[in-house]
């Protein structure tokens, strides 16, 4: 018998992958991060050298891209690990220059095509946590759970802000952290975009439940998602 999808949408972190991981392996599911497939886009479009606004060699890209996400090997409590055309990028779509460009890519009609077409494929047996923006709208409109997790801007800063200054002192990208000030206008820069576009923006599905994650804490929030899993098998 299938089990169920349980589909986390919400704005930039709000603590999506952090949750949804727990929660997979809580309940012993499959977990996919939607983001991390736009974001391994995006590294290709950057490292191709295309520009943002053309579509159609973006397309193509996206169309011969071969996206593999992989449970880290060595160290069960990372996220994904994430393979582009054979590539690791597991680091390099978390850039600050990644991060400001794949919005405008997800924006893209056929990149989500595509893509959306990917992740309808991995989940269609069921038994997976999937998170990003349009999952409970648009790739699983069926999906048995569906979780809005939000957070104020200025919560979501701060916690970015602490998880880069925590990133800086181990495995170091050689960026420097932006203030918190910086950081919130970048998240909220990219909600703007993913709330506004045409194509599947980010919203609630009406079927969602709201998860506030402001002032709580993470195994909280893994509780609510992990009692409404139950509930329904
Ligand atoms: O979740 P994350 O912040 O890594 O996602 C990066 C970007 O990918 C988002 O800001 C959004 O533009 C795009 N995205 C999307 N649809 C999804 C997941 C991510 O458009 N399902």
């Amino acid at each position: 018998n299938r089990k169920p999808i349980i589909a986390i949408d919400g704005p930039a972190g709000a603590g999506k992958s952090t949750v949804a991981k727990l929660v997979a392996q809580e309940l012993g599911l499959l977990y996919l991060d939607t983001g991390a497939m736009y974001r391994g886009i995006a590294w290709v479009v950057q490292t191709a050298n295309v520009a943002l606004t053309d579509d159609r060699a973006i397309a193509e890209l996206a169309r011969q891209a071969d996206i593999d996400l992989r449970p880290h090997a060595t160290d069960a409590k990372q996220l994904l690990q994430v393979f582009v055309n054979g590539v690791d990028v597991t680091t390099a779509i978390r850039s600050k220059d990644v991060t400001s460009k794949v919005s405008a890519i997800a924006a893209q009609p056929m990149v989500r095509e595509i893509l959306v077409s990917q992740q309808q494929a991995l989940g269609k047996s069921g038994g997976i946590v999937m998170e990003g923006r349009d999952i409970g709208t648009h790739v699983f409109p069926d999906a048995e759970i569906k979780v809005f997790l939000t957070a104020s801007v200025q919560e979501r800063a701060k916690r970015r802000h602490a998880e880069l200054v925590a990133q800086s002192m181990g495995l170091s990208n050689g960026e420097p952290v932006e203030d918190i000030t910086v950081i919130a206008e970048a998240i909220q820069t990219r909600d703007d975009l993913d709330t506004t576009r045409t194509v599947s923006p980010l919203r609630k599905a009406d079927d969602a439940i709201t998860v506030d994650t402001d002032g709580r804490s993470i195994n909280d929030v893994v509780t609510v998602i992990v009692d409404l899993y139950i509930a329904k098998v």
